[in-house]
């Protein structure tokens, strides 16, 4: 099979690689696309060191000639989230199938879009929902599934990104919510598709608060750091910046963006205290399903520590799951955990809590992404996936309605009612 990646930043790095290394016996890089000339030439360098090609590159403005020259199978969507419509749109409707990065989109306007192109042309876009194949994630599908807890009534979910990984949607286009739909779509896409997945359900009704509390003008005086500068890179008061990120010391993030800023302007350290952030950093969303269940999710970006708690309350009784993730060292302060911590727990009515021994897997975001690349990539080789871990473009809208659903709600202080919302842009989805 032939693909194309378009947007040759940080992440489109995973499918390329396993494109043409880890499945080069089958697969092949058809073409690269980016607005960006030295990222594109930085890729296409790295597939003709590692995979002996040479790969034809196209500037992401003749996206159409690219598609008509190189006549790849697949378009791979690696831009910034509220992008992604453009290129879906336009690969279906030049009849390619599409594999897209979550967020699939960012608001109702460019969902409708995607979802029309998709019905009209018949072929397929792929979601790639890495975190559900985080084996202790795929575990407690499997616990669900069994039937285990009885029927769920109930989701306690909260997630925690530290002042490592959570400044860092605070730097560049992640900041805006014109271009990431905030944190609750950007980041929460894979949470609620967790839940939807978990529950194999839909939410039907959905409340939010959020704010913006920690990365601020007045938390950078509170910190001493009055007189930074608008980036990193520069900065009068680097040197005393806990949330500071040094691009000329880190090798890749040197050669990604710092040596491509002249092409674009694309500044990859911008202040995470700068005033023009737009998103929250602090939200809290309740949320009902069409099983009957309810949600109550937080998502804090400034955490001391990185991970997740999740407690399912069922009939029979609870499964609670915690995963403590080792990420990056915050100020220098703070010891490198060698291994996360993940512990798993059945708490039957009448029993006592049970221990259950986590499932495990090696690679990035907690062993998910190779077992994911794996049914893309090598579907055939792979075991039936007894847990329909394979996302299409529904799954992809309904993992980002409920982030749009919440934006609404903060916005206006009502609670929205999801099917009224897809009807004022005509949009008809399946419910799971
Ligand atoms: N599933 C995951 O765990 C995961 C992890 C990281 C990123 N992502 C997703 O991957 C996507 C890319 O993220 P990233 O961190 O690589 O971002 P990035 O900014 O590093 O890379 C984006 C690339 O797209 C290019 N670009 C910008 N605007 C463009 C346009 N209009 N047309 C074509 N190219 C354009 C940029 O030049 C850059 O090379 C995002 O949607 C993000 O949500 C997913």
């Amino acid at each position: 099979m032939r693909y194309a990646i378009v947007g040759t930043g940080a992440r489109h790095q995973m499918f390329r690689n396993a494109i043409a290394r880890n499945f080069g016996n089958r697969h092949e890089i058809a073409a690269l696309a980016d607005l960006n000339p030295h990222r594109l030439a930085l890729s296409a360098g790295w597939v003709k060191d590692n995979a002996s090609r040479e790969v034809p590159t196209y500037l992401a403005t003749d996206f159409d000639r690219m598609i008509a020259e190189q006549q790849p199978d697949t378009v791979i969507v690696t831009t910034p989230d509220f992008t992604h419509n453009e290129y879906i749109v336009a690969a279906l409707k030049a009849g390619r199938d599409v594999i897209t990065e979550k967020p699939m989109t960012t608001d109702l306007k460019r969902l409708k879009a995607i979802l029309d192109a998709q019905r009209e042309s018949g072929k397929s876009v792929t979601v790639t929902f890495n975190y559900r194949y985080t084996p202790a994630r795929t575990q407690l599908k499997d616990i669900l599934m069994s039937g285990a807890i009885g029927e769920i009534t109930a989701v306690d979910f909260r997630w925690y990104l530290d002042r490592v990984h959570g400044a860092d949607y605070f730097r560049r286009w992640h900041r805006y919510k014109d271009r990431s739909g905030g944190l609750l779509v950007h980041k929460s896409t894979h949470h609620f598709d967790l839940v939807n997945w978990w529950l194999g359900s839909t939410p039907t009704r959905i409340n939010a608060n959020g704010k913006l509390a920690f990365y601020t003008p007045e938390m950078a005086k509170k910190l001493g750091l009055e007189g930074h500068g608008v980036r990193c890179h520069g900065c009068p008061v680097a040197e005393r910046c806990d949330f500071r990120l040094d691009l000329d010391t880190d090798e890749a993030l040197k050669a990604l963006y710092l040596d491509a800023e002249e092409d674009d302007g694309y500044l990859r350290d911008k202040c995470v205290f700068a005033d023009d952030i737009t998103i929250e950093d602090t939200m809290q969303v309740q949320a009902e399903y069409a099983s009957g269940a309810s949600l109550n999710y937080t998502l804090v970006a400034y955490s001391p520590w990185e991970g997740l708690e999740v407690k399912f309350h069922g009939t029979k009784g609870e499964l609670t799951h915690r995963h403590v993730e080792v990420h990056g060292v915050f100020g220098g302060k703070r010891d490198h955990a060698h291994k996360d911590g993940i512990t798993t727990e059945l708490h039957l009515a009448g029993g006592l809590p049970q221990s259950i021994p986590v499932w495990e897997g090696t690679g990035d975001h907690g062993g998910a992404d190779p077992v994911m690349l794996g049914y893309i990539f090598d579907k055939e080789n792979m075991e039936p996936d007894r847990y329909g871990r394979a996302s299409n473009q529904v799954q992809g809208a309904w993992s980002i309605l409920t982030g749009i659903s919440a934006n609404r709600s903060m916005a206006t202080g009502e609670v929205v009612d999801v099917d009224a919302l897809l009807a004022e842009y005509d949009i008809s989805l399946p419910r799971g």
